[in-house]
């Protein structure tokens, strides 16, 4: 059995989840309900980062131990991951045990092999970030790229992971392995990063106490990155469970905003070498959502928290928009005037507005029972074209694409209901031909659309007269032309998606 490990970056405690924390998750949730409708093994991973200095210091500032501080955000994510159908099947926090443990055993092997070493240090660093930089990097003198805030003199003495040694062994993996970095743009500036020239890294901290204990230097913890990137290797058994490991790593398909990009695509490969280890399979890199043009920011006042446009959009308005809006690579514009438009346009009229149709029609021309669909019908090729693309863009991390071949199949559907007119016609085998087509394309839209839809699709599915979860089916088998069983009941009701007037 193919197995599929996938993951989203852990999020800091620092922060509340915004709609760009959402926009990761939610693909990562579409990404394992896809793999595990096609049959795979499915691990999908998601968590809180909890240590560092930021950390530390935003619990002091509400007035919270650092654990105190964590437990509650922490809490706040699983919260909202909850109201948006996240499938999670490991919600790992870096203040676990298990954490621990891998992290010291990781740090240990590569310690061991000769790639970690003590060096005094002293650089400006960017707090928020928890990165040091260097003075050409920073804007206007002293201002960090990203935050925009001024960054801090930090003086001590760290323990340095040789990274300039692994550029040969990095541009090597790169050459090897070409779909390892996603999209093309993002894996041509890792490889850049790399070519640029790699300093080595400091990656441990006397300043702070709120870390991962160096366990061969007591008076060190690992900075929090050299911590937290190590995540992916604790939640499938790392130093714990090597079966486990085994069976999962290298399967990893980490997927991550394109702010951490040089951490996951040089420093986390290298370290991984480092420790014996291979490189994960891929790390699929996203742009950022925009407010207004610009990045969201607790500083610029606009950020958007999921819980301000579910009351409004539901969970599959919410879902749906994301995946279906923004094109995974660049970055791409959110506009509340533009998630009202897509949800009307797609959902409200084009899925939701097929689904009344039918229910109606089958009820007035058949009684309510479901006809069979024609095995020669013009949609049947259309159905199985839309799987094709469909299929293929979930597998390259593209769920926008997925989703606008899913809806083909939509307005193929309901333009053969206009062309036909079975609400004019009298009840026979003409009508029937042509409801049972749609049904049938209703159910197979049910199927392809239940990654982005986890509730709509069910509600489909079970107004059509089929029994059980659409996550029970398995494709491709179950979306080929002609699976709909003619004589279910079909049950007609409110408006699936309610139209937004405001
Ligand atoms: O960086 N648009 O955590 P973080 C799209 N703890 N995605 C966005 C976004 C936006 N405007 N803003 C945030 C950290 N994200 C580290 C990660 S992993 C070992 C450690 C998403 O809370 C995107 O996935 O700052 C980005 O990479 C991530 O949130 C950063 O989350
Ligand atoms: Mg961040």
């Amino acid at each position: 059995m193919t197995r599929f490990y996938v993951t989203t970056p852990i999020y800091y405690v620092n922060d509340a989840p915004h709609i760009g924390h959402a926009y990761t998750t939610v693909t990562a949730d579409a990404l394992a309900r896809w793999h595990r409708l096609i049959g795979d093994d499915v691990f999908f991973l998601t968590g809180t980062d909890e240590h560092g200095l930021k950390v530390q210091r935003a619990a002091e500032a509400n007035g919270l131990t650092p654990m105190e501080h964590a437990d509650r955000t922490s809490d706040r994510y699983r919260q909202t991951w909850a109201g948006l159908d996240i499938s999670y099947d490991d919600f790992i926090r870096t203040t676990e045990p298990r954490h621990y443990q891998a992290t010291q055993k990781l740090m240990q092997a590569a310690y061991d092999n000769g790639w970690i070493e003590l060096r005094p240090y002293e650089g400006l660093y960017c707090v928020s970030c928890e990165a040091y930089y260097t003075e050409g990097e920073l804007i206007d003198g002293n201002l960090c790229p990203i935050h925009r805030t001024p960054v801090e003199m930090l003086k001590e003495e760290n323990y340095f992971f040789k990274l300039s040694e692994f550029s040969d062994r990095l541009l090597e993996w790169f050459e090897q392995k070409p779909g390892a970095v996603t999209p093309e743009a993002k894996r041509n500036e890792a490889i850049g990063l790399i070519k640029g020239g790699l300093r080595d890294i400091s990656i441990s901290r006397t300043s702070i106490t709120w870390g991962v204990p160096v366990p061969w230097d007591a008076g060190h913890v690992f900075y929090v990155w050299y911590d937290a990137l190590i995540n992916y290797a604790t939640a499938v058994g790392y130093g714990a469970d090597p079966a486990r490991f085994g069976a999962w790593w290298p399967e990893a398909h980490h997927l991550i905003g394109k702010d951490i990009l040089r951490f996951h695509c040089v420093y986390w490969p290298a370290l991984l070498m480092a420790a014996g280890l291979e490189p994960p399979k891929r790390i699929a890199v996203h742009g950022f959502l925009l407010v207004g043009g610009e990045k969201m920011s607790k500083s610029a006042l606009n950020q958007i928290a999921p819980a301000d446009l579910i009351p409004t959009f539901g969970v599959d308005g919410f879902r749906y928009h994301f995946l279906r809006d923004q094109t995974f690579g660049p970055d791409g514009d959110f506009s509340y005037e533009g998630m009202v438009a897509r949800y009307n346009a797609d959902l409200a009229n084009n899925l939701g507005n097929l689904l009344a149709r039918v229910s109606t029609v089958v009820e007035r021309k058949c009684g309510g029972i479901g006809p069979a669909p024609d095995p020669e019908s013009r949609l049947a090729a259309i159905a199985a074209s839309v799987y094709e693309a469909a299929a293929s863009a979930w597998e390259r991390i593209a769920p926008s694409e997925a989703l606008d071949a899913t809806w083909r199949l939509v307005r193929e559907t309901n333009a053969a209901l206009e062309a036909a007119e079975p609400w004019k016609a009298d009840p026979g085998p003409a009508v029937n031909a042509v409801l049972g087509d749609a049904l049938e394309a209703l159910r197979i839209v049910a199927l392809l659309a239940s990654p982005a839809l986890s509730r709509a699709s069910q509600e489909i599915w079970r107004r059509i007269g089929l029994a059980g979860a659409v996550s029970e089916q398995r494709l491709p088998e179950a979306a080929a032309w002609g699976g709909y069983p003619a004589g279910s009941r079909v049950e007609r009701a409110g408006p699936l998606f309610p139209r937004i007037t405001e």
